[in-house]
């Protein structure tokens, strides 16, 4: 059964409506007093002492808006890109989407961005330059990654942040019950989300690419979260290839992050929030349930975790929604 036949019957039995991105949110009240309960009975502070985002993002975005929160609702009160000026920005995924709106974000802010993406457009090359496009370039493609890594440096300079943006989420839902599991697309979804980022760095790692104090960020999920999936997926399950991906995702980069951390590189994993892109079409009816924004405050919500996290958050899940960390 496709995604949007099942979602009609889920919302038509008054059920949890499920999300890779969000919670549930019908009925929104049954909802929250059911994740209060559960965390009353068992003495859980899913916050951590206000340290940690908490599971259910339409209780998530509707705290927001209670408490006003300018760093939630408003990230342009709050951000200032000019960190980034004069930096040297290397983004996958950078054509389309929230990676094409960070691009514009860092060409914006005075940063050089320098692309490497499957297809181009001239409109891509006369924004960055298209000395500064990498094109052809699948992050599953081994060799065309090491060879990106082997000539960015030569052809302008040392990188000084990466944003492992590319992305992928299979569209149809996957549920045992239904005998839709797809096996071949959840290890295309753990190859490109899992696997991508952690070629791209290994190759710019090996060609050193890097310049000192280099910052490597993957946008990655709070789908990767496993804690979040009993709140997020709660008595559905789902998306098993996305949300295995994304967890294995963090896993790489943790392990990373500790093997370089005495080469002086950062790494970041981020959940850049909720956008509307067109991965998340399939999730529109929830969108402005659920706090989605148009990508380009999304990239100022994810420049803003670059520029002020470094070697002291490394290897560190950051919800760029409200800057607090998701759990693993
Ligand atoms: N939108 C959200 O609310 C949201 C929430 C959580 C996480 N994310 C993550 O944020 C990132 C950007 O998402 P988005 O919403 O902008 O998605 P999107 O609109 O679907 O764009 C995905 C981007 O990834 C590229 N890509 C996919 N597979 C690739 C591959 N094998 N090799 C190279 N590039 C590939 C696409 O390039 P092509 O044009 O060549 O297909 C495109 O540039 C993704 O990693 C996504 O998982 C998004």
């Amino acid at each position: 059964m496709k995604l949007a036949s099942l979602s009609a019957l889920v919302l038509a039995a008054g059920k949890q409506h499920i999300s890779a991105f969000s919670t549930h949110t019908i009925p929104k009240a049954v909802t929250r007093s059911f994740v209060s309960t559960a965390m009353a009975s068992s003495d859980f502070d899913e916050t951590r002492g206000g340290t940690y985002s908490i599971a259910d993002q339409v209780a998530r975005f509707a705290k927001a808006k209670e408490e006003n929160n300018a760093r939630y609702l408003d990230i342009e009160s709050v951000y200032d890109g000019g960190d980034l000026s004069g930096k040297r920005v290397l983004v996958t995924g950078g054509n389309r989407g929230l990676g094409l709106a960070i691009v514009k974000e860092l060409v914006a802010i005075g940063a050089t961005a320098i692309v490497v993406c499957r297809s181009s457009s001239p409109e891509l090359e006369k924004l960055v330059g298209k000395w500064n496009v990498y094109s052809g370039v699948d992050v599953t493609d081994d060799e065309a990654v090491r060879n990106v890594a082997k000539r960015v440096k030569g052809d302008g300079g040392a990188l000084d942040v990466v944003i492992n943006n590319a992305g992928y989420f299979y569209g149809p839902q996957e549920l045992v019950k239904e005998d839709s599991l797809n096996f071949d697309e959840q290890l295309k979804q753990i190859n490109i989300c899992a696997l991508g980022p952690l070629r791209v760095n290994n190759a710019l790692v090996q060609s050193k690419a890097l310049a000192a104090g280099a910052k490597l960020v993957t946008i990655t999920s709070q789908a990767g979260s496993v804690e979040w999936r009993t709140t997020q997926n709660k008595g559905v399950g789902g998306d098993y290839g996305h949300h295995m991906s994304r967890a294995a995702c963090n896993m790489a980069a943790v392990l990373f992050s500790e093997e370089v951390k005495d080469m002086g590189y950062s790494v970041l994993l981020l959940h850049p929030g909720f956008n509307k892109t067109e991965m998340t079409k399939k999730y529109e009816h929830i969108w402005e349930i659920e706090g989605a924004v148009d990508p380009s405050m999304g990239a100022k919500r994810v420049l803003y975790e670059v520029i002020k996290n470094g070697m002291d958050q490394t290897g560190m899940f950051i919800n760029c929604e409200d800057g607090l960390r998701i759990p693993w």
